[in-house]
């Protein structure tokens, strides 16, 4: 692995496919041991977490289902100010023991908004699968139940993570150059 170069911006790698795969191999054992006997459904954030979310699912041994949302954030009234609501999600989460599948937990607002909005769908549990979590730039504090990698504060570039479109493709991860930032 060399450096690349995204758009205009030069990135060093970071972790290969094999770690990736390595630690969601254990993240998904722990997850198989856990929901046991249950019939999680795991519900996987597009676009960014698509490529964790196959692997993820690929890993799990025990009876469950995966539909993929979109999340959108739209203008809402003055103090509301921007709502996010979820596109695409057509399954009844009664119930249901769900699993929602981030690719990374930045700030933390995304979740933190959107989670209570499922959480009013009255599932029976929801926990959250995250590749990557970026403790110093969380704002909004959020309980990780199932965590890839802890980062530093810094943009990263591949396994279905972008910059500005680009990316997503690599099957490694790979973090803006020191110079870059
Ligand atoms: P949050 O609401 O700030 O936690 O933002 C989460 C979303 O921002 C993620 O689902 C990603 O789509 C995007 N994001 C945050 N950090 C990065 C990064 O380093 N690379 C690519 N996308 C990122």
């Amino acid at each position: 692995m060399s450096i690349i170069r995204v758009h205009d911006k030069e990135f060093e790698p970071y972790l290969t496919a094999e770690e990736i795969n390595a630690r969601i191999r254990i993240i998904a054992a722990q997850i198989n041991a856990d929901y046991a006997g249950k019939k999680p459904l795991f519900i996987a954030i597009l676009n960014g977490a698509f490529m964790f979310a196959s692997d993820l699912f690929k890993e799990i041994t025990i009876d469950a289902e995966i539909c993929f949302i979109k999340l959108a954030s739209y203008k809402g009234t003055k103090s509301s100010g921007h709502v996010i609501t979820a596109i695409g999600l057509d399954m009844d989460i009664i119930g249901r023991e769900v699993i929602i599948v981030e690719d990374i937990v930045d700030t933390g607002k995304t979740l933190n908004e959107f989670l209570p909005q499922l959480q009013h769908q009255q599932p029976a549990s929801m926990s959250i699968a995250a590749l990557l979590h970026k403790p110093e730039a969380t704002v909004y504090p959020l309980k990780i139940d199932y965590l890839g990698f802890t980062i530093p504060n810094k943009f990263v570039v591949g396994y279905g993570l972008d910059y500005d479109g680009l990316g997503r493709n690599i099957r490694e991860l790979y973090r803006l150059c020191e110079q870059g930032n």
